[in-house]
């Protein structure tokens, strides 16, 4: 079901219920499934989870701890032992000196998007986030009536966030800042000089109760000898920072639900325990033990850099592949598990921009010439990405990108590019892709 503004006068539902976005990367996957239905093998490029399992010492820990019995409620801002781990490794790879009372455990590093924000921002107050960016950002800002302030990754500065550009958005009515780095979508990771001149600009332009909200989930996702920079680190500003990362990424365990943030005092981190209780109660013990064990644990780096390894070579063939297919650029970023190619020329060469332009206003809002494109090559060609609208609608007219994961094997990407190839030549299809007119949007 989805809610149109056209209803809320009549609908069920509050007026805030219609403004909520989402995360297409988990919309897509009816759309994959009717491909297959239909007898095609996708090669899924969309998914932002590590394909590899989760380390054996990390399972055996969880197994361990639900045979102990750890299957009951336990501390709502996370277990001890989990947040002395948390602020000892997160503080130490920062320069900082954590306590446990600031850190408060989530059920992933998603959740403390949308509770900062309603924490922190009353209807009106301006949230800064990069675009393109994680959806939930601008999801969530809507969502709550807070002013949505897209500050654009623009390509030819390695989609960084330029300290110029953000210093034209930071008014009196900023309330939260988001950064993320290493990024998603666009793999872009950002240099301690760089961080600097965001910090001097926040220093300068926001007042000191703007919280920073800096989303380090990609921490350990880094490739070419590049070492994680987090803001925090700056002079001036853990204070006013909240850091936030999780297990998800790092240790391939996305559906462990262990996130967590770290919050400039023990006061604040209160608030958000509270917060904890009314919505989960809390996170379940066994996991958090299994975070835990996958922090301190000596096993972890082995089994991290091997995956790290599959990521960088995968990149560089995905990379390679992609800047030879006429009509696509893309760059070779340093973090992540996402590849983000500039499609314009493509768009212009299969008619996607043609084709937008005559569509009815109406489908006209909801589409995008590289959504035309991420649909035909789903639909035709089988593969599954995701368009530039999946990261932040506001602004992106006239951006054509894609994002790829990565995190598939190499085979598959392979065969990915070969099928991308194809597509960027297949005029023809294209055309009675949108004259048929069923997946347009
Ligand atoms: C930038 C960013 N932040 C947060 C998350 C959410 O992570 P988790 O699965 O731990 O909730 C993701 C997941 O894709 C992400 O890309």
């Amino acid at each position: 079901m989805s809610l149109s503004r056209k209803d809320s006068a009549t609908s069920a539902f509050s007026r805030r219920t219609h403004r909520l976005g989402t995360e297409n990367a988990f919309k897509i996957g009816p759309l994959i499934k009717e491909v297959e239905a239909a007898g095609h093998h996708v090669v899924k490029c969309n998914i932002g989870e590590p394909d590899f399992p989760l380390p054996r010492h990390i399972a055996e820990e969880v197994k361990r701890q639900i045979d102990a019995d750890m299957t009951h409620y336990c501390d709502p801002q996370g277990i001890l032992p989990l947040r002395e781990a948390i602020a000892r490794t997160m503080g130490e790879r920062r320069g900082l000196r954590l306590s446990a009372d600031r850190v408060v455990v989530f059920p992933g590093a998603k959740p403390p998007i949308g509770l900062c924000e309603q924490t922190y921002c009353d209807p009106g107050d301006e949230v800064v986030y990069p675009s393109p960016g994680f959806p939930i950002y601008e999801s969530f800002t809507t969502y709550l009536d807070a002013a949505p302030v897209p500050v654009h990754l623009r390509e030819e500065a390695g989609f960084g966030l330029v300290a110029d550009d953000l210093a034209k958005v930071v008014t009196r009515r900023t309330k939260m800042i988001i950064l993320n780095f290493p990024s998603n979508p666009t793999g872009g990771v950002a240099t301690l000089p760089e961080l600097q001149k965001i910090a001097d600009v926040i220093r300068h332009q926001a007042s000191p109760d703007v919280r920073v909200y800096s989303d380090e989930v990609y921490e350990d996702i880094l490739f070419d000898g590049q070492a994680h920079a987090s803001i925090a680190s700056l002079p001036g500003m853990a204070e006013r920072t909240v850091i936030v990362s999780g297990v998800s990424k790092s240790f391939a365990w996305t559906g462990g639900r262990v996130g967590w943030a770290v919050f400039p005092t023990a006061d604040e981190a209160a608030v958000f325990k509270n917060l904890n209780i009314n919505y989960f109660s809390c996170i379940p013990a066994y996991n958090q033990m299994g975070a835990k064990v996958a922090l301190e644990s000596p096993e972890s780096k082995p089994v991290m850099a091997r995956m790290m390894a599959a990521f960088r070579e995968r990149r560089d063939v995905v990379v390679d592949g992609l800047n030879a297919i006429d009509g696509v650029t893309c760059l070779r970023q340093k973090g992540t598990f996402y590849v983000f190619p500039n499609v314009a020329g493509v768009c212009e060469s299969i008619g996607a921009i043609e084709a937008y332009e005559s569509l009815p206003p109406a489908l006209r809002e909801r589409t995008s010439p590289s959504t035309l494109f991420q649909l035909f090559l789903l639909f035709r060609h089988h593969v599954a990405t995701m368009d530039r609208r999946s990261f932040g609608r506001i602004g992106a007219e006239g951006q054509h990108y894609l994002r790829l994961s990565i995190a598939t094997a190499m085979d598959d990407l392979k065969l990915g590019l070969d099928r991308i190839r194809a597509a960027a030549r297949d005029r023809d299809g294209f055309r009675a892709f949108v004259t048929e007119g069923q997946h347009l949007s």
